[in-house]
């Protein structure tokens, strides 16, 4: 029934997992996909997490259908989270919050929701570059996807101007896609004055404001100061839409916990949206997983436990900064003529390099090698010419096994005091 399906391509990030398991390499470095390791390279399960969860199996909680907008105490305490406590929203009872399978989810039920209901437009602006996901979710929810300027690769840093004015060029009404904090991939941020001109600029357009903020309390290691952006534009009188994730700073990754959230004109407004979201939600999968909810739950509603998570994700970001010190660091000893002064700028989970595709394959190695040799219709003469290449490099030259996505974005998150030299010297290699 399927000779109709065509093969389609590795994913982008979770794609160069694959490719890193299959690697037999001892001292391979996995930078692919934004998972914090601890200095040992190993997953790391923060002890609020632990210890939240041993509240909620002693519990012995009942394993009932959750309601199809989730744990109600754990979508109150991400609402408080994200917006602060004596935000508007919330006092004013103008918030419709949903739990959703993390922040893909947030995402998801938000393009769906956009699609049915926004009335304006039906296109979405992302930044350029935006997390390699966004395209298919939007896509996938019914929406045109667009793009506005956001990253300069000359100054390796924000191209305000462009975003500026391609937010001011889209049509009134537009919905526009803001990275809350430590945008992915590039690790580039507006500041606070940037976000309050964006924000007059939104509002003079009439556009739409959608925020993914993944990375709460990883940029600056303080979750009220990364949440500025949204705070900022409720302040401002934005209705925006919001999407939460806790994969990342509760370390709860499979456990796929998130939020979406949309603030609304009043309470009565709120009731309809409410219903809408409940309608769309059952249909694709009825009700959300309840275990990670709990744990989160547990954790933002008890103050002790909550200080110590909040200090946790401060050490979470702390030691990625000391990557990007110790990783610039290596780069300049070994002599490098390049500027890596945007690996100690840029903030987040993730440093992008600057490094090309091209580069990116040798770091990788075996895998462009082997990519392109199994490809259906292989040239013979380029097969027979990489070949060469390759076996006229040194069995060193072929050890590199650093893995990260082909756009230059490395997690540094991956980075650990024992493999920061190594990783060092293969980019100074590949760089020149
Ligand atoms: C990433 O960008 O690596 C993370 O957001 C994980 C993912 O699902 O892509």
């Amino acid at each position: 029934a399927w000779s109709n399906v065509p093969q389609g391509p590795p994913d982008a990030i979770l794609g160069i997992t694959e490719a890193f398991k299959a690697d037999s390499f001892k001292e391979k470095i996995n930078l692919g996909v934004g998972a914090y390791r601890d200095d040992k390279g190993k997953p790391y399960v923060l002890p609020s997490v632990r210890e939240a969860e041993d509240k909620v199996v002693a519990s012995r909680f009942d394993k009932e259908y959750a309601g199809i907008t989730g744990v109600p105490s754990f979508t109150k305490a991400a609402a408080e989270l994200a917006y602060g406590k004596d935000s508007s929203a919330l006092t004013e009872d103008r918030l419709v919050i949903t739990q959703t399978i993390s922040g893909t989810g947030a995402l998801r039920i938000g393009g769906a929701f956009l699609q049915r209901f926004y009335p304006h437009a039906k296109k979405i602006y992302l930044p350029n570059p935006s997390w390699a996901n966004h395209n298919a979710v939007f896509k996938d929810s019914g929406l045109e996807v667009e793009k506005y300027r956001y990253y300069n690769k000359d100054t390796i840093g924000l191209d305000f101007d462009g975003m500026i004015a391609d937010i001011k060029a889209a049509p009134n009404n537009s919905i526009v896609l803001l990275h809350a904090c430590a945008h992915n991939p590039t690790g580039v941020d507006p500041t606070q004055e940037q976000w309050r001109q964006i924000s007059d600029v939104v509002k003079e357009k009439g556009h739409f404001a959608f925020f993914d903020m993944a990375y709460q309390g990883f940029a600056s290691g303080n979750a009220d100061q990364d949440a500025f952006a949204p705070r900022h534009f409720v302040k401002e009188g934005h209705n925006i839409a919001l999407c939460q994730s806790f994969a990342k700073n509760m370390g709860l990754y499979g456990e796929r916990v998130g939020a979406f959230s949309l603030v609304c004109e009043n309470t009565e407004e709120k009731k309809r949206v409410e219903s809408q979201i409940k309608i769309l939600i059952r249909p694709f999968y009825s009700n959300p997983p309840i275990h990670g909810a709990r744990v989160a739950s547990a954790i933002m509603n008890d103050p002790k436990l909550n200080e110590q998570w909040l200090g946790e994700v401060k050490g979470m970001a702390d030691r990625i900064i000391e990557m990007r010190s110790l990783l610039r660091k290596h780069l300049e000893e070994l002599g490098s003529k390049h500027d890596w002064s945007h690996i100690t700028s840029q903030i987040g989970m993730f440093a992008y390099t600057g490094l090309k595709p091209e580069q990116m394959d040798v770091l990788a190695k075996e895998v462009s090698y082997r990519s392109r040799a199994t490809k259906k219709h292989v040239d013979p003469f380029y097969h027979a010419l990489q070949a060469f290449a390759f076996s006229q490099l040194t069995p060193s030259a072929l050890q590199h096994s650093v893995y990260a996505t082909k756009d230059g974005r490395i997690s540094v998150a991956g980075i650990t005091t024992g493999n920061v030299k190594r990783l060092a010297e293969s980019i100074f290699k590949v760089t020149g």
